[in-house]
């Protein structure tokens, strides 16, 4: 009989074979995955693991405080918070490629985790929260030539550069299957239930050049559309929500006034694993209602669209 209890067991006792008394390092990035394989790393091995929390400045709204609340005070894990966003958002300055975009965060990802992964010393495994798809998808499209949609943003490289052996308790599981683990580990539901969010984060959520202005309009636009979802009970049954900024400015009217701000994109789909994905079929009120507040709410926004693409052809994230 299969169920999560065991396989919880199973894993714990899959680490503890694996690393001995070596110390373990771990990327937070405040999503499920890695989230849940910290948990269980800790619960394997307790504080032989320290968690690093590399802010590259393209979190959500409260986000950071968020996670070094959870990890550190609840579950007193060890955590380093590393606040590098000037770092990132200086190198991104005039870089609009998607891939450039993915490629910069995720070489300077490695240099800072490196940095302060160094400050533990003597680290022996990297531990990870790849997931069975993320492991397919960069690599190919199923049933089809080998390509590569996007560069997915996770410490590649590293564990060779830094000379460290990966531990990735959760290499065979789809997301929904992670899910069931983080309760089983007692993760809270509000958590665990939390939309997926991309290692590049609002980067690829902004798409052509990024900068700080139009970050912090993204934020409070997201914040708007994740709050009308939760207050009209939607939030459990999407599967990722979120607002990008559109690279263009647009005309409007307010009061007696022009108004020339940005256009933004609301993303809602529907998913199972992420590899495919149908958009939500919000109702109209639902979107009028929501595209009322963002306008009336965030300054720098005066128009709102809704994606209605599925995936395929589109991809979840805009880049
Ligand atoms: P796409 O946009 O490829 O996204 O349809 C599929 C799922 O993967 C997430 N995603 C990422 N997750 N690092 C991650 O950890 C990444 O670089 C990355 N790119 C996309 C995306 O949010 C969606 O859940």
């Amino acid at each position: 009989d299969w169920t999560m209890g065991a396989y919880k067991a199973e894993a714990i006792e899959k680490i503890r074979a694996q690393v001995g008394d070596g110390k373990v390092i771990c990327g937070l990035s405040g999503g499920v995955d890695s989230s849940v394989a910290a948990v269980l790393i800790h619960e394997a091995i307790g504080d032989q693991l320290t968690c690093v929390f590399v802010d590259h400045g393209l979190l959500r709204l409260n986000e950071a405080d968020e996670v070094v609340t959870m990890f550190r005070d609840h579950y007193n894990i060890p955590l380093i918070h590393a606040d590098e966003s000037d770092l990132f958002l200086d190198a991104l300055e005039g870089v609009s490629d998607p891939e450039v975009k993915r490629k910069t965060i995720g070489g300077l990802f490695i240099d800072v985790f490196q940095k302060h992964a160094g400050e533990i010393g003597g680290a022996e495994f990297l531990a990870q929260g790849t997931l069975y798809p993320d492991v397919i998808e960069s690599v190919s499209v199923s049933g089809g030539p080998s390509v590569t949609i996007k560069s997915h943003h996770n410490v590649g490289g590293l564990p060779e550069k830094m000379g460290l052996k990966l531990v990735e308790p959760l290499r065979d599981l789809f997301k929904d299957e992670v899910r069931a683990l983080g309760r089983e580990l007692g993760l809270p539901d509000s958590f665990i239930g939390r939309h997926p969010f991309p290692g590049p984060g609002l980067a690829i959520r902004c798409p052509g050049e990024i900068s700080r202005d139009k970050l912090e309009i993204l934020r409070r636009a997201d914040a708007v559309f994740i709050d009308q979802i939760r207050k009209h009970g939607l939030y459990d049954e999407i599967w990722q929500a979120y607002v990008a900024i559109l690279p263009v400015r647009t005309v409007g009217v307010m009061g007696d006034g022009r108004t020339y701000d940005y256009a933004c994109a609301l993303r809602a789909v529907t998913s199972v694993d992420g590899m495919t994905a149908d958009f939500y079929p919000f109702s109209h009120d639902f979107l009028g209602e929501t595209a009322t507040r963002i306008i009336n709410e965030v300054t720098g926004i005066n128009r709102v669209t809704y994606d209605i693409t599925s995936k395929p052809p589109g991809t979840i994230e805009w880049e």
